[in-house]
């Protein structure tokens, strides 16, 4: 829910430039995570009462101490792959399985096995796999993933529901899917639905959660209700933040209204894309036909959104935060594609160099893990901090 636009506060990196700039003299590219700002998030959700289960879709960024930050907050892990599985349980080997939510798409088998193996909670979004492999279900208890008919989000590639969208069972299929596990004796303990990412409509999570209870009651076994993701964080300057108090109205009226189930979540981008920036080295700054471009030593191989989703992510000279002279600029990469722009027409300081150190912000989620090799350029470094904690 959207409050009354608020004077944007100054984001945590200013404090932090002779840090930033110390690790970016380290080398470039290079991620830079405030764990103090994942902190403050998790601590902001657990403060919504509404909500019972929390788990972080870690797809979003599953550097080890962003994840340990979050667990030591007390939340759950939602993955979609073994991969994802095995890195959340070799990192925290006594974990309670029913911590862990595994949320495939298109798995094979063997995942679907290895999952169940280790005791974790699992969704499935399909009837084709309770026909064909009856004997990895049997007996299981089982969440299922449901297509409420529409898709939601920042853009067409993120969204997540609708005839256009692999995701989710059709809500048509749904009594064939009960019929089908009740054969094979599983239970179906909850009903889940992620309709997208960064989804900007305040009452979203509320109607979701209206919509699964109707379908729950019908079903009968039903413990939790899942709402998905996709809270929004305000990437463009004029965006108005979050109303997470709004949000948490919203959800305790509707938990008011179907108390019998547990109401879990599972965000990514909200709890890490603030915290990340990704900076950058000036390579060459050039005018072109009047055009002027910095470039930096990565592009889209570090950060893809731009070119994938035409995604915004403020731009900012940590060399010169307090130039005043200001020109436009597009901000290019080394890739060897023209799609290689991290942002068009950006104000930055005019005497920008060879050398300065580009910001760019709110690159803490869908970040590093979308890096490529692509050019055989090198992969980012990583590196985490915890606030002021461990200042030098
Ligand atoms: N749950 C499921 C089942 C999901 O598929 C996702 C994201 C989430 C939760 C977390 O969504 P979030 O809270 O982060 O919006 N690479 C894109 C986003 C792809 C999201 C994929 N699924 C981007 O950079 O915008």
């Amino acid at each position: 829910v959207q409050g009354p636009a608020a004077p944007a506060p100054t984001p945590w990196w200013h404090a932090r430039r002779e840090r930033l700039l110390r690790i970016a003299d380290g080398a470039t590219p290079a991620y830079a995570y405030d764990l103090s700002i994942v902190r403050e998030r998790a601590r902001a959700l657990n403060a919504v009462s509404a909500i019972d289960r929390r788990f972080f879709a870690l797809k979003a960024n599953p550097h080890p101490d962003i994840l340990r930050t979050l667990y030591a907050e007390g939340f759950g892990l939602e993955c979609v792959s073994l991969a994802e599985l095995d890195h959340v349980l070799g990192l925290f080997p006594d974990i309670d399985p029913q911590r862990v939510l595994f949320t495939p798409s298109f798995a094979p088998r063997s995942e679907y096995e290895a999952a169940f193996e280790r005791g974790v909670i699992v969704t499935l979004d399909n009837v084709e796999a309770l026909r064909h492999w009856p004997e990895v279900f049997r007996g299981r208890n089982l969440w299922v993933r449901l297509d409420l008919g529409r898709g939601e989000g920042h853009h067409a590639k993120v969204k997540t529901g609708g005839t256009a969208s692999k995701f989710g069972l059709p809500l048509a299929a749904l009594d064939r899917f009960v019929a089908a596990a009740r054969a094979l004796d599983a239970r179906i303990v909850g009903v889940h639905a992620h309709l997208g990412s960064g989804v900007d409509l305040p009452k979203h999570w509320q109607q979701v959660y209206a919509e699964l209870a109707g379908l729950a009651d019908g079903i009968g076994t039903v413990e939790t209700i899942d709402i998905g993701g996709g809270l929004p964080i305000p990437y463009k300057p004029d965006a108005v933040a979050f109303d997470i108090d709004a949000w948490a109205q919203g959800l305790a009226e509707i938990k008011a209204a179907y108390p019998r189930y547990q109401l879990a979540i599972e965000p990514g981008r909200y709890m890490v894309a603030e915290s990340g920036v990704l900076l950058l080295r000036v390579t060459q700054v050039v005018e072109k036909d009047g055009v002027r471009r910095v470039g930096g030593d990565a592009g889209m191989n570090a950060l893809m959104r731009p070119a994938l989703y035409e995604a915004y992510h403020g731009i900012h000279n940590l060399s010169r935060l307090d130039d005043a002279q200001k020109a436009a600029f597009d901000v290019v990469g080394p890739i060897c594609e023209s799609g290689d722009v991290l942002g068009h027409a950006r104000w930055l300081p005019e005497a920008t160099a060879e050398g300065d150190v580009l910001l760019v912000a709110d690159a803490g989620a869908y970040g590093f893990v979308m890096a490529n090799r692509y050019n055989l350029r090198e992969l980012p470094q990583q590196i985490t901090f915890d606030g002021e904690r461990d200042e030098p």
